[in-house]
């Protein structure tokens, strides 16, 4: 079987968030599992910085803007997987994330960026741009590769299996319908059962409509999306693919994320010896200028700064968290960035309450290992998550999840009820409504909890024997593969666009 993984970020080199960590992990995972997989990649300068021995494999002349189109071939440094990079300065030679510029503006040219992502993979797919490998699957991750599904069906040779997944149903990757001529497409993909929405062309749609099959990266979200809570005005859509549609949560890279070889953290552990999680702790509070209290429980935020995490329940929560005793009382680590709002209400917040707030606005990898290992308890109160990565961290790293009970949080956290924690099978915290009082309550929990060393040790190492090893959904991603491969799919498929 060979698969072609077609995203925009890519786990160590280019990171704005958890599907980098997923796009740095899966191949392997499937790999390890017996498929050949290579990976397409736009040429940013991380990419072409960290992709070796980079030979051309064909060039592509002018397209989408960019006056020079080269396709190279390459191995990701650290894991030696196979991956196809598209060098095309005019459009990625750019400082910056993917998607915006340093001052956080989408680049204005997106839709030309990201069409020559899903262009160069649906041609590699059908076979006219690399004649020594053909893959049989193409799968494509979120808008940013979404494009490749549209490419692929409208091809007249197409052939490849494709499948779409999505990691996040509220960023669409919409542009004005006048730039669809920009796309080279034919204009019958250019109506509402095609690329159209609400007067918009939505990349997020090119994937949902022309894929094969479509995932979400847990079972939870792949129902939830069907809703119109949850839809983000596609639930429509997705309901129309029907069984089309299916969920396979995340794993964890345990070459990354394991407390017991974790060379980033103060000092490594294991769920059978736990000794250094209480140095961790330590470490932690002074280099945030903590008060350092082994006593007091330090809950941390690990996270985009963004309406979807819930992050302003926090903010209301925290004097009820923080009220009471400051000797042993809780103290609250905030690392993120993004909305200046929240940056600045955390920045508040940290002014307020001097040695029991800490909060630091960057991204930073190794603190993130360094925040996960030394708090106690990690918070995700999310509005809505497709999976969640913090979480599967934290429960691995022996931190007590507090999540919202919603998307893959509700699949990988296990509540504290008093049945869950009689069987012993409870890992942390949840709350239902999407309230600051929701989270409160979740909090009075927790920290009561906190008070009762044996039952908070229990947690911890529940959690920490969770198996979210990557060759779950590997296993899972290979049979839907070979299911869509049996069905003759190329022949059935929505191709006939
Ligand atoms: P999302 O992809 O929605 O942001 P996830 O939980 O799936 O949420 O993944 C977030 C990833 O980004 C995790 O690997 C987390 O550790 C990381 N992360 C988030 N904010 C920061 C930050 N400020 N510094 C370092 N890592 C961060
Ligand atoms: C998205 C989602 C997050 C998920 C990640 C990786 O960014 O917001 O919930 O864990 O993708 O799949």
């Amino acid at each position: 079987m060979k698969v072609l993984i077609a995203a925009a970020e890519i786990f160590p080199l280019v990171k704005t968030g958890g599907l980098a960590d997923v796009v740095g992990a899966l191949p392997g995972a499937l790999i390890s599992a017996g498929a050949e997989v290579r990976l397409m990649l736009p040429g940013l300068p991380a990419i072409l910085a960290g992709v070796e021995g980079l030979t051309t494999v064909c060039e592509l002349g002018a397209l989408f803007g960019a006056g020079r189109v080269i396709l190279r071939l390459g191995r990701i440094a650290h894991n030696g997987v196979l991956t196809y990079v598209i060098d095309a300065p005019y459009l990625y030679q750019r400082s910056g994330n993917p998607y915006q510029d340093s001052a956080g503006r989408e680049w204005p040219d997106n839709i030309q960026r990201f069409a020559l992502l899903g262009w160069v993979a649906a041609h590699l797919a059908a076979g006219e741009l690399d004649p020594t490998w053909v893959p049989n699957v193409l799968h494509a991750h979120d808008w940013h590769a979404a494009m490749s599904c549209a490419y692929a069906a409208s091809h007249p040779g197409q052939r490849v299996a494709t499948v779409f997944t999505i990691h996040n149903l509220a960023y669409q990757g919409l542009f004005p319908v006048q730039d669809f001529h920009l796309l080279e497409l034919p204009s019958r993909l250019m109506v509402s059962q095609g690329l159209e929405f609400h007067g918009s062309l939505s990349f997020m749609k090119a994937g949902l409509k022309f894929s094969q099959r479509v995932t979400t990266v847990s079972p939870n979200y792949a129902r939830e999306i069907a809703t119109e809570e949850f839809g983000c005005g596609l639930d429509g859509v997705i309901r129309s693919r029907g069984g089309a549609v299916s969920g396979i949560l995340n794993g964890v890279d345990g070459s990354v994320w394991n407390p017991a070889s974790d060379a980033l953290i103060a000092s490594t552990y294991s769920a059978r010896n736990l000794k250094g999680k209480p140095l961790c702790k330590a470490s932690l509070q002074k280099e945030l200028g903590l008060r350092v209290d082994a006593n007091a429980p330090l809950f941390a935020v690990v996270s985009r700064l963004t309406s979807q995490k819930g992050l302003d329940f926090v903010l209301a929560a925290l004097p009820a968290l923080l009220q009471g005793a400051v000797e042993g009382g809780a103290q609250l680590a905030v690392q993120g960035n993004g909305d200046p709002a929240l940056e600045a209400a955390f920045t508040t917040a940290a002014a307020s309450y001097p040695g029991r707030v800490a909060v630091w606005l960057r991204y930073d990898e190794a603190l993130a290992h360094r925040m996960i290992a030394g708090a106690d308890a990690m918070l995700v109160p999310s509005r809505f998550e497709p999976c969640g990565l913090t979480q599967l961290y934290a429960l691995l790293y022996g931190t007590i999840p507090v999540v919202r009970q919603v998307g893959g949080l509700a699949d990988t956290v296990v509540d504290a009820t008093p049945e869950a924690i009689q069987s012993d099978t409870a890992t942390g915290f949840m709350f239902g409504p999407a309230t600051a009082l929701g989270l409160d309550q979740a909090l009075a929990r927790a920290l009561e909890a906190y008070r009762n060393p044996p039952l908070w040790q229990q947690l911890m190492l529940r959690g920490m024997a969770q198996n979210f090893s990557w060759d779950v959904a590997a296993a899972q991603y290979l049979a839907l593969y070979g299911d869509l491969l049996q069905d003759g799919a190329a022949a059935g498929h929505a191709s006939a666009v």
